[in-house]
């Protein structure tokens, strides 16, 4: 079912959005694809929902390629809190933690437990929200050089050897399966790259299936997790870490998103998923 906005819906910035339930177990990805949105589109939620600051650190950027990213990345945010919590989409105010994770700053009973994480490519821009639990995303452009050295230096030895016993050519594709999915589990920690990237490896030799171990010395459990990889769009590659709670089953929901404007359902097409 698609929902198509006029653009005069511009002017939602600075109203209530409709309400979307969010039960527990339901994890809700946004999918905004950066070319999709209309230059004219843009420019009018950046003078009406992005904050004066938001505005600044725009102009900040070099390239047009990332100031249009990261305006693009503002208005998704904007609306998909938004769309959970009846404050205005230009309203939400941010700080961050220690480690640069953005928490929402306004208080309102229904932010209670909301939990959000975002990623951004160069093409894609990903939400991800759930309730009572954490959550952490990542999403690579497929085409985006991949540094096989960082895997040398950095991932655990079983990851590497996972990844060089493989045929050169094939070794690229296998880096962003690693790459994804161990930034996926370190935002969902919340603790970015504070969290020592050898001490927690993927083993991904089963066709379709990924298992987790992890060092004692971070002090987590695999049992902790559930990991998804898959494409929101057929350039890039993304994996979503979900923190399990007992009794409660987790479903994911996937919608393209162009903020403001327009929003359709969509496939989670799941091309690995851990291991029960
Ligand atoms: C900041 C980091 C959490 C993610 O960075 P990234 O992969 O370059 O960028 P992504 O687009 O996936 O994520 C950026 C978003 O993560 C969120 N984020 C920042 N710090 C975070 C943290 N500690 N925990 C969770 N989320 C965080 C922010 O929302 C940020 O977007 P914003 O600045 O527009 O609000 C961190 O992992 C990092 O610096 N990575 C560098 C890349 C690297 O070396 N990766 C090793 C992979 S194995």
């Amino acid at each position: 079912m698609e929902m198509t906005r006029s653009r005069e819906y511009v002017a939602l910035g600075r109203q209530l959005l409709d309400q979307l339930p969010l039960e527990a177990g339901e994890v809700h990805i946004w999918v905004a694809v950066v070319g999709e949105m209309p230059d004219d589109e843009l420019s009018a939620q950046f003078d009406c929902v992005l904050t004066a600051d938001e505005r600044a650190r725009h102009g900040r950027f070099f390239f047009e390629k990332d100031r249009r990213r990261y305006a693009v990345t503002r208005s998704l945010v904007r609306y998909g809190l938004s769309r959970y919590v009846p404050i205005v989409p230009s309203d939400w105010r941010f700080d961050a933690t220690e480690f640069g994770r953005p928490i929402i700053a306004n208080s309102h009973p229904a932010i209670a437990g909301l939990t959000f994480n975002i990623s951004h490519s160069d093409h894609v821009v990903l939400l991800g929200v759930t309730r009572d639990r954490q959550l952490g995303i990542d999403v690579e452009d497929l085409q985006r050089r991949t540094p096989l050295d960082v895997a040398d230096g950095f991932f655990s030895p079983h990851e590497v050897l996972q990844l060089r016993s493989l045929p050169a050519d094939l070794q690229p594709a296998r880096f962003l399966d690693f790459w994804t999915l161990k930034e996926s589990y370190i935002k969902a920690r919340g603790k970015g790259l504070s969290i020592p990237l050898d001490q927690f490896a993927f083993d991904l030799s089963g066709e379709a299936g990924l298992r987790l171990s992890i060092d004692e010395r971070l002090g987590d459990a695999p049992e902790h997790w559930t990991f998804w990889q898959w494409r929101p769009s057929a350039d890039c590659l993304s994996a979503l870490c979900v923190e399990n709670k007992p009794c409660v089953t987790t479903h994911v929901t996937v919608r393209r998103i162009v903020p403001f404007v327009s929003e359709t359902q969509a496939t989670f097409d799941v091309l690995r998923e851990s291991s029960k």
